[in-house]
């Protein structure tokens, strides 16, 4: 059995823009450090020259880490950044500055050569199972592919090893003549699993790998998911638009807004103290199951679209939508992660004043009640 941490026994500070201040419980390194990291793409204009005009910023400045047998959920919008923190760290995508560690280990700047062996232990599961399935190529050849890829086993050993890894998801082991679309997504989702754990992987990003899948369909893959982790050892970044989808295989989440990240919570204490005001308007959207208190509960809509990470606001990026914004240090300083509670980090000038309820969201001008400390000292009498 893996050593779960699932419950939050792992306590992680990260400081974003800092230097990635790392410290665990039990003292071990985490598998996954990702500091300070940037990825660019630039924007180019000119049939001719290609100028570069700009960049879209899709992570900026990003840090945070991912401990042995750990599940972190990284959750935000879609356009805000996810897939490609993923992407850049199993090192789809090179960073345009920071660091990723494996095992302590810089690859941030790895040729291929490098990277190959580092490669077979970190795998990715992706949205569309059909989309990155070849519906040319039989299940069995799709699930062995790594195998031969990496020149692991001969013809006969990968047929073995394909059925034990089919059994393994669920599925029967004459799957490995059929080809994907005779096949459910969850299914092929299961194939998309079996698949990546051919090689033995140590980390897996699984990148919103229920989102295509019905509701009741969902349940079932978190839940081999898990099992999974449990059997093998594994260590996920499990990334959902939704914070619903992530509740339950979570052991920390890590919340996302335009290239940035805004929390880092253990799972149980951000659904019930969530500090930065786009967790509490994303929370605000999940349903809660007892109908008397959902029945009171509106969600907080936000203003606008997302902003153009190409262009993103000023000072804290969130400024321009969010309920909470005050006409000071919101539009001025850049917010840092800082830690309110045990594990538990926010990038809020306002995130205690907030919590206290001295803050209220409002829709239109910013109100500021202050709370004790800041009311004016009464004049002494005379
Ligand atoms: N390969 C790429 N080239 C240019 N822009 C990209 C590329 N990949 C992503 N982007 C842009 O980066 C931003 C973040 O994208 P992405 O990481 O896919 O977000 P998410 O997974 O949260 O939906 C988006 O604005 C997206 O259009
Ligand atoms: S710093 Fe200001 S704008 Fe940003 S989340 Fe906090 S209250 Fe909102
Ligand atoms: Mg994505």
């Amino acid at each position: 059995m893996a050593a779960r941490t699932r419950g939050g026994d792992c306590v992680t500070v990260s400081t974003n823009g800092g230097d990635g201040v790392t410290a665990s419980k039990n003292g071990a390194a985490p598998l996954v450090a990702v500091e300070n990291l940037k990825v660019w793409f630039p924007i180019k204009s000119g049939l001719v020259l290609d100028r570069h005009v700009g960049d879209i910023r899709a992570v900026d400045d990003v840090s945070f880490d991912i401990h042995r047998g750990e599940t972190v959920g990284l959750v935000g919008e879609s356009g805000c950044g996810k897939s490609t923190v993923g992407r850049t760290i199993l090192r789809l995508y090179k960073p345009t500055a920071g660091r990723i560690l494996f095992e302590g280990r810089d690859i941030s700047r790895l040729g291929e050569g490098q990277l190959r062996p580092i490669r077979r232990r970190m795998q990715m599961v992706f949205q569309d199972p059909f989309a990155s399935l070849n519906p040319r190529h039989s299940v069995g050849r799709i699930v062995g592919e790594p195998l031969r890829t990496h020149g692991i086993s001969g013809r006969r050993d990968t047929s073995t090893r394909v059925g034990e890894l089919l059994r393994t998801v669920g599925l029967p082991a004459d799957s490995a003549g059929r080809y994907p679309h005779e096949f459910s997504g969850g299914q092929r989702q299961r194939i998309g699993l079996a698949r990546a754990l051919a090689l033995n992987p140590d980390f897996i990003v699984a990148d919103e790998p229920v989102s295509a899948l019905d509701v009741s369909i969902q349940a079932q893959i978190i839940n081999l998911l898990e099992q999974l982790q449990d059997e093998f050892d594994l260590t996920y970044l499990f990334i959902a638009h939704d914070l619903a989808v992530v509740r339950h295989i979570s052991d920390r989440i890590a919340v996302m807004y335009l290239g940035s990240i805004v929390e880092v919570s253990p799972a149980a204490e951000l659904y019930e103290n969530p500090l930065h005001p786009y967790t509490i308007s994303l929370l605000s959207a999940v349903p809660i199951a007892d109908p008397l208190i959902e029945r009171q509960r509106s969600p907080i809509l936000l203003a606008g679209d997302l902003p153009s990470p190409a262009n993103p606001p000023p000072a804290c990026r969130f400024h321009t939508r969010c309920p909470y914004v005050q006409p000071t240090r919101c539009r001025d300083d850049v917010p840092l992660l800082r830690p309110l509670a045990t594990g538990h980090t926010v990038a809020c000038h306002w995130a205690e004043e907030i919590r206290e309820g001295r803050i209220k969201p409002h829709e239109l001008e910013p109100v500021f009640e202050p709370g004790p400390q800041e009311r004016p000292e009464e004049p002494p009498p005379v």
